[in-house]
């Protein structure tokens, strides 16, 4: 994972470069021959975004040079364990990952079937200190805008399915590039998720008009657009979007069914395959606690088809009822169940990016700190205009929803400061 702030190139063979940030280094994929060993650059999810002067360059890492250190010793403290405070069967747990032998699927299975509260707070330790072995204190920040709430899909669990009663938005090609120079301006975001709901209105050529001039700005663009064509994709590629996020919901082919009609399982796994063929960094995952796909093994199953995609980002959130759906009235998931997620994953997977979702804020406020302090490391910060914001209504009492941008990052950077972790797409 990348930091934001600028790294040196030391090496290319491309189209791989090796970076360095104040000794650390970082391998990343270079599409620009104009960049050359010595250049200064951002770099994003392991892709190349843009050069800056040198100059500018080594103005903003003398600036950071001592904070940077500083909070990768607060994190290191964090994140430090107690062996003798280990119960034996996870101490067994955490000797097979540090020897980086995997875990077997019944192994896991126990440790999904925990839940004394002693054991499930040392459980999130563990995960928080392989966490900060495999990737340090990097966690990444990406912007999302969410860009239209018109869907043609019926997916059960969803408040913006094409039944819904409720009022719709589509953002212009223009209101979409100014959301972005904004982020980038006044924000310095260096990676931007652009999501909507599955709205042909969007045709291929304007989808690709917009990733190219939101590009232009100099950030990694990451689209999350749904079950669009293998062509959509391969298009958005060539206009230059290098990330997508999609999900496959579920790893049931039943539950999918059942929830998602008329699509299968097979499809979407199809797309998500095809998708990181193309090249694109991929983040995939699943809705946790749907109808039929609760028990611990079924969540075990979500979190190992995940890792079987081999993504470069985890993104799995709990169901949040969203009403006049037909899933408006299940009880909600409870926040426990989703930090024992994302520490199965995060033992499961060592090596992931593993993100807070608003879902699991929306459960509650600490849900943040207490996410990334079982195993996650990165996290999204809604970017939609306020007029919008409120309209992208995919379930109930979103979390953040009042909130101003500005409020959004300035309470995210104070998190990660306490919590020692550098942001990788904003600054320190
Ligand atoms: N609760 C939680 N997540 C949901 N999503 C859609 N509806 C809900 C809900 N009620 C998720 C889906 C989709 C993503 C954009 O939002 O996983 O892929």
């Amino acid at each position: 994972m990348c930091y934001a702030i600028p790294a040196q190139i030391i090496e290319i063979k491309y189209p791989k470069a090796i970076i360095d940030y104040y000794g650390e280094k970082r391998n990343i994929l270079l599409d620009d021959t104009k960049v050359k060993v010595g250049d200064y650059v951002y770099a994003q999810g392991g892709v190349f975004v843009r050069k800056i002067p040198a100059s500018e360059a080594k103005k903003i890492l003398k600036v950071f040079e001592d904070i940077f250190f500083e909070l990768k010793k607060v994190d290191a403290s964090l994140s430090k364990l107690d062996q003798d405070k280990i119960p034996a069967n996870l101490l067994a747990v955490l000797q097979k990952v540090n020897l980086q032998k995997s875990l077997k699927k019944e192994e896991l299975l126990t440790i999904a079937k925990l839940n004394n509260p002693a054991e499930l707070s040392v459980l999130y330790e563990i995960a928080n200190h392989i966490r900060q072995r495999e990737h340090g204190n990097a966690s990444c920040v990406h912007g999302i805008i969410e860009f239209s709430n018109y869907c043609q899909n019926s997916c059960f669990y969803c408040g913006i399915r094409q039944e819904q009663k409720i009022p719709r938005y589509r953002m212009s090609i223009n209101e979409i590039v100014q959301a972005a120079k904004k982020a980038v301006k006044d924000f310095d975001f260096k990676a931007l998720v652009l999501q909507s709901g599955e709205d042909y209105y969007y045709t291929d050529e304007i989808l690709a008009e917009i990733v190219r001039k939101v590009k232009k700005i100099g950030v990694l663009v990451f689209i999350s657009i749904g079950s669009r064509s293998k062509e959509t994709y391969e298009k958005l590629y060539i206009a230059g979007a290098r990330a997508a996020l999609i999900r496959f919901e579920t790893s049931n082919p039943h539950v999918f069914q059942t929830l998602r009609p008329p699509t299968t399982l097979d499809q979407r796994i199809d797309l998500i395959k095809h998708v990181r063929k193309i090249g694109y960094v991929l983040a995939t995952g699943f809705i946790l606690g749907l109808p039929g796909d609760d028990s611990e093994e079924a969540i075990l199953n979500n979190i190992l088809l995940t890792k079987s995609l081999a993504p470069d980002m985890y993104s799995f959130g709990p169901l949040i009822p969203s009403k006049n759906t037909p899933l408006a009235t299940r009880s909600p998931i409870s926040i426990e169940l989703v930090l024992k997620t994302i520490a199965l994953a995060r033992i499961a997977d060592p090596n992931s990016n593993i993100l807070v979702t608003t879902a699991l804020e929306t459960l509650d406020a600490n849900a943040k700190k207490q996410g990334l302090l079982a195993g996650a490391n990165s996290m999204m910060i809604n970017l939609t205009p306020t007029k919008y914001k409120k309209l992208y209504h995919i379930y109930d009492n979103r979390a953040g929803l009042d909130a101003e941008v500005a409020q959004s990052v300035q309470e995210t950077v104070d998190l990660l400061k306490s919590l020692g972790r550098s942001p990788t797409d904003i600054g320190l």
